[in-house]
């Protein structure tokens, strides 16, 4: 990925921004293995950088941004590193914090297993806490992932359907889509991953199909304001086709022309 110079990134407001970025924030604990800590300090140090892609997206508008906190698969790492992980939205979102982004306008919203009971009481009623103080907001929809599979809440979304008596008929991806744990989330523009790993490791497989995908070798906790910012130029540059053809994608209006020679 080319980094982006200062006049670039200057500009990226002036062109076509992404709806919806997610970002899978990768790399804390072996930045924190690099310098010799325990990698738990990683993830302390990954606070920053997620507060930092906040504020750029509050700043050029984008309403969307999903970040990927806890996976369903993270119950495997050890028990010390766990208990850091799983007290995640206490010490990422402290009330100073928080204060500042809801005077900014950020609504938050927790997707991924709350209900799991090995998800500590005092997380779970934090992230209620959160969403319903916040809840009158509409500058920037924050989705945190936490406890989160993208197989598991299409698997859900199933079964709502299912026990909301839809008939099998009926079902198809829009309605499908309103089962899901944000039934108005839209798909997601732009997937950035930090660490070099270039996988999306069940993260909102539902709503990633037409995204444009942005890795960088860069670990998470290193991610800086211009890191987002060269992405976004990325996007920018990208040609999105949805099974189209691009030129046709680009101007619809000479369509007919095009079509009649
Ligand atoms: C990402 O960093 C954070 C979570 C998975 C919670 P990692 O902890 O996966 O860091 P690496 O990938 O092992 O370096
Ligand atoms: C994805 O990172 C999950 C989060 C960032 C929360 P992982 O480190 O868990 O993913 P894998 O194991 O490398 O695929
Ligand atoms: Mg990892």
């Amino acid at each position: 990925m080319r980094m982006v110079e200062p006049d670039e990134a200057a500009a990226i407001g002036d062109g076509p921004l992404p709806v919806h970025v997610a970002i899978v924030m990768d790399g804390n604990g072996r930045w924190a293995t690099y310098q010799g800590l325990d990698r738990t300090k990683g993830h302390f140090a990954a606070k920053q950088p997620a507060f930092d892609c906040i504020n750029l997206a509050l700043d050029l508008g984008i309403p969307w941004l999903s970040i990927y906190a806890f996976s369903l698969e993270n119950w495997t790492r050890p028990a010390e590193e766990l208990d850091v992980l799983l007290s995640y939205p206490q010490w990422a979102f402290t009330r100073k914090t928080v204060d500042s982004l809801k005077t900014r306008g950020v609504r938050f919203h927790f997707i991924g297993d709350l209900a799991d009971e090995r998800v500590p009481p005092e997380a779970r009623a934090w992230f209620t806490r959160l969403e319903q103080e916040t809840s009158h907001n509409d500058v920037l929809e924050l989705v945190v992932a936490f406890n989160y599979s993208g197989r598991t809440e299409i698997v859900e979304a199933a079964r709502r359907a299912i026990l909301a008596g839809v008939a099998p008929e009926d079902l198809d991806v829009e309605l499908l889509s309103s089962f899901m744990h944000l039934p108005n989330m839209p798909p997601v523009d732009l997937l950035i991953r930090t660490s070099g790993e270039q996988r999306i490791s069940n993260f909102l497989l539902w709503h990633i199909a037409y995204s444009e995908f942005v890795f960088f070798d860069t670990l998470w906790p290193d991610f800086k304001r211009g890191h987002f910012q060269s992405a976004l130029a990325e996007f920018q540059v990208r040609h999105r086709r949805y099974g189209g053809l691009p030129w046709l994608a680009r101007n619809p209006a000479t369509r007919s022309q095009e079509q009649a020679t």
